[in-house]
C-alpha cells in the first residue's frame, strides 16, 4: 500500500496558459515544484469531478515527456483520480488523445507538447487540459487554472508508486483505501481504427499503390521526427501500401533531431525541396504533436491552410464519415483567409469566425453546428475530435485526390476558377522585444479605432484601399454566449482586403507580431502571393510603424 504525502509548495508566477496550454523553457519546468504545482493545479480545476475519474495522458515525446507523465501518474493517485489511460512511453499525438478521450468517455486528458516548438533540454516543453469533449480546456477553466496556481499551498503525491510506462498492460496499486489503476495503452491502435472509419483506405490504398490504367501515386510523408512517426508507419506503410521511400524522419526523437518541428514552407524547406527535385504528386508534413499539417503537390506547389480548408469544404462527399454525419456549417479563425466563406455561401452551409485558437470551435462542434474548420496556421480538422488533426489532413486530401483524378495543382486551379482566389501571406516576426511590441499594438489600436479612420484612404503603388472597418476583433460564442476579446487588430478595406495583426500567443519567450494579408481576386487568380500582396503589405507596415518598433527589416517567417 502507498501513502499520499502532502508537499508545501509556493506558487510560482507567469503559470498562465496561452493558446494552446502552458508553454515554457524546459528548464523553467525543471524548477523545483513548478511542474507538481501545475498538474495538482488542473486537477484542482476539475473540482469534485477528479475523485473517482479517467484522464488520459500523453505527449510529443520531446525531452521531459516521461518524467512528467510519471509527476502526473503520482500526483494523480495522491488526488483520488480513478485511472489513467497512458500512451506508451508517454507517445500520443494531440489529435490522438482527443480520440481516446472521446472513445472512452473520460473526464479528460493532459498533453505534454508545446506542439510546433523545438525541443529538448534547451528548448521548449508544454502542458495542456483537454476536457471531455477531448479538446482544448476553454478560457473560464484555463482562467481557474492560472487563479489556483497563484493561490497553491501544497501538493499532492504518491512518492514511492513506481509505475512503467514501456509495456502495453494494465497496472493496479493500492493507494491508501483506494484502487489506482494505469493502463498503458498502444499509441496508435485507437486512433488509426477511427482513421480506418472515417475514410475509404481501399480507396487511399489503390490512389498509392496505382492500378493497371494509372502509375501510382507517389506521395512523401514528413514526421519531422515528431509524435506523428509510428502513426505515419501505421497508416502509410502497414495500411496503405506504400514504401520506406513515401516516408521520412518517422522515428520521433525528444529534440526531434534539431528540427523546428513546424509544417511551413521555412522549416519544412527540407521536404519542400526534396519534393521539387524529385518524381512525387504529393507531400505533407506534421508538426511536433501531429495536429498541424502542409501539403504540397507536384513540383512543391503550395497550398495554403486557407485554401486546403476551402478545397476540402467543397470536396466533403469525397469522405465516407461526412456521407454518413452530413455536413453541417463551416469555421476558420479571424485570421484565416475568407475562401471557405465562399464555399459556404454556395453550398448553403452556416459559417463561423472565431478568434484564434482551437478551443474556440468545440462548442459550435458539440452543439452539432460545426463539421470542418480550419487556420492558417497550419490547422485543419473536423468534428471528428476536438483538435485539428495533421493526419486526417493528408488522408481528407488524398481522398479528394482520389476522388476527383486530380492532381493537387489541378484540384487548386479549378477551384479558383469557380470560386475566384483569396490570396493570403503571414509575416511572422519572431522573438522581438515584449515592451515595444506591446507598445505597438497599443498604438496601432489606438490609430484604427480613432474617429476618422473609418473612411481614410491608403496607397501603395497604384493601388488606393479605403478603410471600411477597424477595430480590436471580439467573439461572442453564439452556444454559451461566453466573450473572447482583444483578439486581433484588423482593418478591412472597402474592395474587402484585409490587414490583421496579433501577437503569438504560443511563444516561450519574447513576442513574435503575426501579420496577415488578405486580398480577394475574382478572375486574376493565377499570381503570385507575394507580388499580389505587395502593396497591401507596404500599407501594413507604414500604419503600425512595426520596422521601427521591432527594429525589424524582414520577418523571419514568411507563409
Ligand atoms: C496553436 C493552436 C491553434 C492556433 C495557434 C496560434 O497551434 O492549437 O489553434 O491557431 O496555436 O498560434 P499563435 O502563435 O498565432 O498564437
Ligand atoms: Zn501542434
Amino acid at each position: 500500500m502507498s501513502k499520499v504525502v502532502i508537499v508545501d509548495t509556493n506558487p510560482y508566477e507567469g503559470q498562465k496558459p496561452g493558446t494552446s496550454g502552458l508553454r515554457k523553457k524546459v528548464k523553467v519546468f525543471l524548477q523545483e515544484n513548478y511542474t507538481e504545482n501545475f498538474i495538482q493545479s488542473i486537477l484542482d480545476a476539475n473540482k469534485e469531478a477528479i475523485e473517482g475519474s479517467t484522464l488520459v495522458v500523453g505527449g510529443d515525446g520531446r525531452y521531459l515527456v516521461k518524467e512528467v507523465v510519471e509527476k502526473i501518474i503520482k500526483i494523480s493517485a495522491a488526488n483520488g483520480v480513478a485511472k489513467l489511460l497512458v500512451g506508451q512511453d508517454g507517445i500520443l499525438s494531440t489529435p490522438a488523445v482527443s480520440c481516446i478521450i472521446r472513445k472512452y468517455k473520460t473526464l479528460g486528458g493532459i498533453v505534454l507538447t508545446a506542439s510546433h516548438n523545438p525541443g529538448g533540454i534547451n528548448n521548449d516543453f508544454g502542458i495542456k487540459f483537454n476536457c471531455s469533449n477531448g479538446g482544448p480546456a476553454p478560457d473560464h477553466m484555463t482562467n481557474d487554472i492560472y487563479k489556483l496556481t497563484t493561490e497553491i499551498k501544497w501538493y499532492k503525491i504518491v512518492p514511492d508508486l513506481n509505475c512503467s510506462i514501456d509495456k502495453i498492460g494494465v497496472q493496479t496499486f493500492k493507494v491508501e483505501d483506494r484502487e489506482f489503476t494505469v493502463e498503458i495503452v498502444d499509441s496508435v491502435n485507437d486512433y488509426v481504427t477511427y482513421m480506418k472509419e472515417i475514410f475509404d483506405f481501399p480507396k487511399i490504398k489503390e490512389l498509392i499503390q496505382g492500378t493497371e490504367q494509372r502509375k501510382p501515386f507517389n506521395v512523401l510523408i514528413d514526421s519531422m521526427n515528431g509524435v506523428t512517426g509510428p502513426y505515419v508507419r501505421r497508416i502509410f506503410l502497414d495500411e496503405l501500401g506504400a514504401s520506406e521511400k513515401n516516408v521520412r524522419r518517422i522515428v520521433p526523437l525528444d529534440d526531434f533531431g534539431g528540427a523546428h518541428p513546424d509544417p511551413n514552407l521555412t522549416y519544412a524547406a527540407d521536404l519542400v525541396n526534396t519534393v521539387k527535385g524529385g518524381d512525387y504528386d504529393f507531400g505533407a508534413a506534421f508538426d511536433g504533436d501531429g495536429d498541424r499539417n502542409m501539403i504540397i503537390g507536384r513540383g512543391a506547389f503550395f497550398v495554403t491552410p486557407s485554401d486546403s480548408l476551402a478545397v476540402l469544404a467543397n470536396n466533403l462527399d469525397s469522405i465516407p464519415y461526412f456521407k454518413r454525419t452530413g455536413v453541417r456549417g463551416y469555421a476558420r479563425s479571424m485570421p484565416t483567409a475568407a475562401a471557405v466563406d465562399r464555399v459556404a455561401v454556395a453550398n448553403g452551409k452556416e459559417m463561423f469566425e472565431v478568434p484564434t485558437g482551437w478551443k474556440y470551435f468545440g462548442n459550435l462542434m458539440d452543439a452539432g453546428r460545426l463539421s470542418l474548420c480550419g487556420e492558417e496556421s497550419f490547422g485543419t480538422g473536423s468534428d471528428h475530435v476536438r483538435e485539428k488533426d495533421g493526419l486526417w489532413a493528408a488522408l481528407a486530401w488524398l481522398s479528394v485526390i482520389a476522388a476527383t483524378g486530380k492532381s493537387v495543382e489541378d484540384i487548386l486551379k479549378a477551384h479558383w476558377a469557380q470560386f475566384g482566389r483569396n490570396y493570403f501571406t503571414r509575416y511572422d516576426y519572431e522573438e522581438c522585444a515584449s515592451d515595444p511590441c506591446n507598445e505597438m499594438m497599443t498604438e496601432l489600436e489606438k490609430t484604427i479605432t480613432e474617429p476618422g479612420f473609418v473612411g481614410s484612404s491608403h496607397a501603395s503603388g497604384d493601388k488606393t484601399y479605403i478603410v471600411k472597418v477597424a477595430d480590436n476583433f471580439s467573439y461572442m460564442d453564439p452556444i454559451d454566449k461566453s466573450v473572447a476579446m482583444k483578439q486581433g487588430l484588423r482593418i478591412i478595406f472597402e474592395d474587402g482586403s484585409r490587414i490583421v495583426m496579433r501577437l503569438s500567443g504560443t511563444g516561450s519567450s519574447g513576442a513574435t507580431v503575426r501579420l496577415y494579408i488578405d486580398s480577394y481576386e475574382a478572375s486574376n487568380v493565377l499570381g503570385d502571393a507575394q507580388v499580389m500582396l505587395k502593396p497591401l503589405i507596404d500599407v501594413a507596415l507604414k500604419i503600425s510603424k512595426l520596422p521601427s518598433y521591432t527594429g525589424r527589416d524582414a520577418p523571419t517567417v514568411i507563409t
